[in-house]
C-alpha cells in the first residue's frame, strides 16, 4: 500500500481530512479550474464537503488520492487508481488557478508515480487521460516522461458538450530510464 505520507521538494502530499473542506472550496470555485474537469459549476462548500467525503471512502490500497499542500494549506490533489491487479495505474491532478505553471502538479504526481513503481514491483504502465484541448494537462503528462499514444474522439461528455480524450502512458522501464 502506498505511504499516506508524502514529501516532495516543495510539497506535502498526504490523506485529505474534513478539516480541508474550507480549502478545498476556495480552490475550485474557480470556473477557469473547473473548465476541464466533470465537476459541478458553480462549485458550492456542499460540494466541497462530497469531495473530501470522497476521498475518506475510498479504499486507499486501490484509488489513494492526495490532497496536495503547500505551506500548510490544501492547494490541489493528486491520486492514482490501480487496476489489473496493480499492474495498471491511473494517475489525475489539479492545483489551484494562483499556483499554475510553477511545475508544482508535475513534481506532486512525480511523486506519487514514483512510490507507486517503488511500492508494487508488478506495476508496469502509469496511464493518465485529459481533455485534448487542455494545453497545461498534456505538458505535464510530457513533463512526467509520458506518451502520447492517441486521442479518443467525442469521448468525454462534460459542460454540456463532447470533447476528445488525449491518452497518455509510461511504462515501467521507461520511467526507469529517466530516474
Ligand atoms: C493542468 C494543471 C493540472 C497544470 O498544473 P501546473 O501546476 O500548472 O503544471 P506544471 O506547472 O507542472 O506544468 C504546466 C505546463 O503547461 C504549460 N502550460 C500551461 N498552460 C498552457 C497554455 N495555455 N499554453 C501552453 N502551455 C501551457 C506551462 O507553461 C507548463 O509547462 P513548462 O513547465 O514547460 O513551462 C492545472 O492547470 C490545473 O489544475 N488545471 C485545472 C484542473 C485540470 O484541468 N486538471 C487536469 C485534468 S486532466
Amino acid at each position: 500500500m502506498l505511504s499516506r505520507q508524502i514529501s516532495t521538494q516543495r510539497l506535502l502530499l498526504r490523506r485529505f481530512s474534513v478539516e480541508d473542506v474550507q480549502d478545498v472550496y476556495e480552490y475550485a470555485n474557480d470556473r477557469e479550474w473547473q473548465r476541464f474537469l466533470p465537476v459541478p459549476s458553480p462549485y458550492t462548500l456542499e460540494d466541497a464537503e462530497k469531495f473530501v467525503a470522497s476521498t475518506l471512502l475510498r479504499d486507499w490500497s486501490e484509488g489513494p488520492k492526495f490532497a496536495v499542500c503547500l505551506d500548510a494549506k490544501v492547494v490541489g490533489e493528486t491520486n492514482i487508481r490501480f487496476s489489473a491487479g496493480h499492474r495498471i495505474g491511473e494517475v489525475g491532478y489539479s492545483i489551484a488557478r494562483s499556483l499554475w505553471g510553477r511545475g508544482l502538479v508535475t513534481e506532486a504526481t512525480r511523486g506519487v508515480i514514483a512510490e507507486s513503481f517503488r511500492v508494487y514491483p508488478q506495476l508496469v504502465r502509469v496511464r493518465a487521460a485529459a481533455d485534448a484541448a487542455n494545453v497545461g494537462s498534456l505538458r505535464v503528462m510530457e513533463k512526467l516522461g509520458m506518451t502520447h499514444e492517441g486521442t479518443l474522439r467525442s469521448n468525454m461528455f462534460y459542460k454540456g458538450q463532447l470533447s476528445d480524450a488525449a491518452m497518455y502512458a509510461v511504462l515501467r522501464d521507461e520511467w526507469e530510464a529517466n530516474a
